[in-house]
């Protein structure tokens, strides 16, 4: 042993180990195997070793040895002897040969196996006088049919971790060799190992190492026994190949990068291969975690974005590639806006209309002025220069894009302001009053901002007011004159046109003017009157006379001419009248002087009637005739009937005649 080579040293120890560990019962002379099977018409190998090394003069294998106590020796059939073949039992004679290549090795094949070779066999060697007969015995069984191919336990798989299938069958015979083969279908195989001289066991084994990939997950993999004169037999392992989430992908239906806003597009993570089932998947959308309900939905501007889902089972979480979802939808939120509210007359304007959201990208934009179509631009503003008080009004936009017009955008009312016109003074009741009337001057102007000031002129001179309207109550002469307003707003000042106001006097007035401007014109006149009268008065002397003379009376005369032509009648006419009657004589002119007329101062027409009135006792009887002082001289009154013609005296006989009376 000692000049063996160190590599067989250690092959030889590992054996001898290896015997230790298997063999139940130890022996210090001899190791057999413990059992060994068989079928009919194989072979058998029989392992034996020889451990205690002597000089062995021979040894010999025992078939069911029994020990016979009267020879005190050990009786059974012979099956192998290590010298003398006569003493081999005829049923074995033929079949029986040592395959150990050494002295200490004294394993036999056992051909031909027939269904009575099954039985115990026993090893006994003989040195010098010594005898030793195995403590162990080795089974053989010989069956009818033979053992079935096993299959060992079928460790966990596991993606890329190497993984040896083993199948084995418990025979082991080298000149009645089995064959094993692997019928496997997987990428990465490493070994295929077949253990045939395994005489320990005498079992023959093979196995299959190899790499498993997530690809070789439910593949068959077949282990064949191929034995002489029999049918093919054979194991098939399902492979169950544990692996992460594969080839995790997200599934856009209906297929495409591009929807419209609004058509109906599904997600849905799909996983190849997950072993075991995936329990989780995570939606990611431009690298944040979101939730993504999985069936049809109608798609929005918002589910725009890059998605990646993730599918995690026990051993691990795998992520898809990102799909890019673009949706097409017609601009969004548009917003009107203007450089500045308040405007002037002659100012810049410039309004804006930036959309938010569009895609495609808005290619151009429309401006509505009080919802009539104002201009259409590619850029998001325009420009309305040198404002007029006509550019006031209602301004909106629009975005349109190759999808679609979007909605319209209000701008803000835009008021052009501007300083004051159109200044107007209006006067009520008008232009052309009289005095004492309620007169209102009311001063008019358009303008933006609103008027704040309103100033009032007369004469150009300020009046204390800061009113739109202007009220004179009563008006006077001294209100007559120039009249204007000045108007203030934020932008500027302006002012109206200027009125003139006419004021004229009353009609009270004017008859009151008048009347103090006849009275003393009266007065002097009466006053000149007076004086010539009184005058005259004075140069005649007797101005009571004048006067008397100068009076006129009237005669009541009664309706009888008998009365005036008879004087007779007298009597009866007292008695029919009441009152007093005056009587009267007719006389007819005469050239001579016959009664006691004053021919002197009146010369009577030939034509004229006198009367002669006799003066009744009082004077009461006459209406305003003063009683004389000296009733002598006064006693007769003279009168003149006046353009009466003896026709007209005839006719008139009748009625009242009248008379004018001179005294
Ligand atoms: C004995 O010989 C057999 C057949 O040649 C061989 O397979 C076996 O390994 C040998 N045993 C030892 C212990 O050397
Ligand atoms: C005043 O008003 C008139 C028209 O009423 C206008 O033409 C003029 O420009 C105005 N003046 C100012 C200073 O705005
Ligand atoms: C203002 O004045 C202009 C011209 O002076 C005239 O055409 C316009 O009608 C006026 N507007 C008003 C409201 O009076």
């Amino acid at each position: 042993m000692d000049n063996l080579p160190p590599q067989r040293t250690l092959t030889f120890l590992f054996l001898v180990l290896f015997f230790k560990a298997v063999f139940s019962e130890q022996d210090s002379h001899v190791q057999l195997a413990s059992s060994v099977t068989g079928w009919e018409g194989s072979c058998a190998v029989l392992p034996c070793e020889i451990i205690y090394n002597h000089d062995i003069d021979y040894y010999m294998w025992f078939y069911n040895p029994v020990f016979d106590k009267t020879t005190s020796d050990y009786k059974g059939t012979i099956v192998y002897h290590s010298t003398k073949m006569e003493e081999v039992d005829s049923s074995f004679i033929d079949r029986v040969e040592h395959i150990g290549m050494t002295v200490k090795n004294c394993t036999i094949l056992i051909k031909n196996l027939q269904k009575n070779d099954t039985g115990h066999y026993k090893l006994r060697k003989i040195w010098k006088d010594n005898k030793w007969m195995s403590k162990q015995e080795l089974s053989l069984t010989v069956s009818e049919t033979a053992p079935e191919l096993k299959l060992h336990e079928v460790p966990k798989m596991q993606e890329n971790k190497e993984v040896t299938l083993t199948c084995s069958i418990d025979y082991f015979c080298p000149s009645n060799a089995v064959n094993f083969t692997w019928l496997a279908d997987v990428n990465r195989k490493v070994t295929t190992t077949d253990v045939r001289n395994d005489i320990s066991t005498t079992r023959t084994t093979t196995s299959l190492t190899f790499v498993p990939s997530w690809e070789d997950n439910n593949k068959m993999i077949s282990c064949v026994l191929d034995r002489m004169n029999r049918e093919k037999e054979n194991k098939i392992i399902q492979l169950d190949v544990k692996h992460a989430p594969k080839n995790v992908k997200v599934v856009v239906k209906p297929d495409g990068k591009q929807f419209l806003e609004g058509k109906s597009v599904s997600f849905e993570c799909v996983v190849k291969s997950s072993n075991p089932n995936v329990t989780k998947i995570k939606w990611k959308k431009n690298d944040k975690s979101v939730t993504v309900s999985i069936g049809n939905k109608s798609i929005e501007a918002a589910d725009a974005g890059t998605y990646t889902c993730e599918a995690t089972n026990e051993i691990g979480t795998s992520s898809s590639d990102a799909v890019t979802v673009e949706v097409h939808y017609k601009p969004k939120y548009s917003d009107c806006k203007i450089n500045e509210k308040n405007k002037k007359e002659h100012d810049e304007l410039i309004l804006k209309c930036p959309s938010r959201k569009s895609n495609p990208d808005i290619t151009s934009y429309e401006w509505f002025k009080s919802d009539e179509l104002y201009s259409t631009t590619t850029s998001d503003s325009i420009k309305i220069t040198n404002l007029k008080l006509t550019d006031s009004g209602y301004y909106s936009c629009r975005a349109i894009n190759p999808i679609g017009r979007g909605p319209k955008a209000e701008c803000e009312y835009i008021w052009i302001h501007y300083a004051p016109k159109n200044v107007t003074v209006g006067v009520s009741p008008g232009n052309y009053v009289t005095e004492n009337t309620d007169v209102r001057l009311n001063c008019t102007a358009k303008a933006n901002p609103a008027i704040h000031r309103y100033s009032w002129y007369h004469n150009k001179k300020p009046l204390q007011t800061s009113q739109k309207e202007y009220v004179i109550v009563n008006i006077q002469l001294s209100h007559m004159g120039e009249y204007y307003c000045i108007v203030d707003n934020t932008i500027g000042s302006n002012t109206s046109q200027v009125i003139y106001l006419h004021v004229s006097y009353s009609f009270y007035t004017i008859a009151i003017y008048t009347a103090a401007a006849i009275i003393p014109f009266i007065i002097l006149i009466l006053i000149v009157v007076l004086i010539i009268r009184f005058r005259i008065c004075f140069r005649l002397k007797n101005c009571r006379k004048e006067d008397r003379s100068d009076s006129a009376f009237f005669v009541l005369k009664k309706t009888n001419n008998e009365a005036s032509d008879h004087p007779g009648h007298h009597t009866r006419s007292e008695d029919s009248l009441t009152e007093q009657i005056n009587y009267s004589s007719l006389q007819f002119p005469i050239s001579t002087n016959g009664g006691q007329s004053q021919p002197g101062t009146i010369y009577p027409n030939p034509d004229d009637i006198y009367s002669v009135v006799q003066k009744p006792a009082t004077t009461a009887d006459y209406e305003n005739v003063k009683k004389a002082e000296d009733d002598s001289q006064d006693d007769i009154h003279y009168s003149v009937i006046a353009n009466l013609s003896s026709a007209t005296v005839k006719e008139r006989g009748q009625e009242v005649e009248y008379a004018m009376l001179r005294q």
